[in-house]
C-alpha cells in the first residue's frame, strides 16, 4: 500500500551525469548514507521510547539499512575502494533538518516521522535512476534490489504517522515538506554523492 507522496523536484540529469562520472565517489558516499539512515532508525526509538507502535518497524528498518551499508561495503570491497576517512556533511540533511524544529512536541514527533520518508522517497527515486543508467550488471541489479526496499521505508514513516495523527494533518504536512525538500534539492550543488 502506497503511503507517500511523489517528489516535488525530480533529480536533475546533471546529477545523475556527476555520479556515473565518478561512480567510486558515490559507492564511497553511499555507504555512509546506509550507515547514518540505521542510526537514524534507532535514534527515533531512544528519542520516542514511549511509542509503542514505531518501535517494532524502527527495528526493522535499522537492520534493512545495516543490511545495505553491508551490501554496499562488499561490493566496495569487491571493487578496491575504501570507505570515506573524512565524514563530510551531507548539505542536504543539513537543510532538512529545520523541518523537525519547532512547533509543538506532537508535531516535531510529526515531523520527525515525515522526514523519514522524504528522504527515503529521494533514495529511492536516485537509485532507481542510478539503476536505470548503469552498465555493469552487478550493479544494476543492485540499485534496483535498493530502490524497492528504500520505496518501501518511504510508505513505512508515513504509515506510523497516521497511526498517530489526523490524515489529513499527516498529508497537509507531508505535502509542505515536499516543497521545501523540492527547494533544497535544486539549489544542491552537484556531486558524486546521493545528495
Ligand atoms: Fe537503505
Ligand atoms: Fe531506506
Amino acid at each position: 500500500m502506497k503511503y507517500s507522496i511523489d517528489l516535488k523536484v525530480p533529480s536533475s540529469q546533471a546529477w545523475l551525469d556527476a555520479v556515473m562520472a565518478d561512480f567510486d565517489s558515490f559507492l564511497q558516499d553511499h555507504a555512509d548514507c546506509e550507515r547514518k539512515a540505521s542510526a537514524m532508525a534507532t535514534s527515533l526509538i531512544a528519542k520516542y521510547p514511549d511509542r509503542q507502535r514505531i518501535i517494532p518497524p524502527m527495528i526493522e528498518t535499522a537492520i534493512e539499512e545495516l543490511e545495505h551499508f553491508q551490501q554496499v561495503f562488499a561490493l566496495m570491497q569487491r571493487r578496491g575502494v575504501n570507505l570515506q576517512t573524512e565524514m563530510k556533511e551531507d548539505p542536504y540533511i543539513k537543510q532538512l533538518m529545520p523541518l523537525t524544529h519547532g512547533g509543538t512536541p506532537e508535531s516535531r514527533f510529526m515531523s520527525r516521522l515525515l522526514l523519514g520518508s522524504v528522504v527515503e522517497c529521494r533514495g529511492c527515486e536516485r537509485f532507481k535512476l542510478v539503476s536505470e543508467a548503469q552498465q555493469d550488471n552487478e550493479l544494476k541489479r543492485f540499485y534496483k534490489a535498493l530502490w524497492t526496499s528504500e520505496a518501501k521505508h518511504g510508505n513505512i514513516f508515513v504509515e506510523l504517522a497516521l497511526a498517530y495523527f489526523d490524515e489529513k494533518a499527516v498529508y497537509t504536512r507531508l505535502h509542505e515538506m515536499m516543497e521545501f525538500e523540492g527547494a533544497i534539492i535544486e539549489n544542491l550543488p552537484i556531486r558524486a554523492a546521493l545528495h
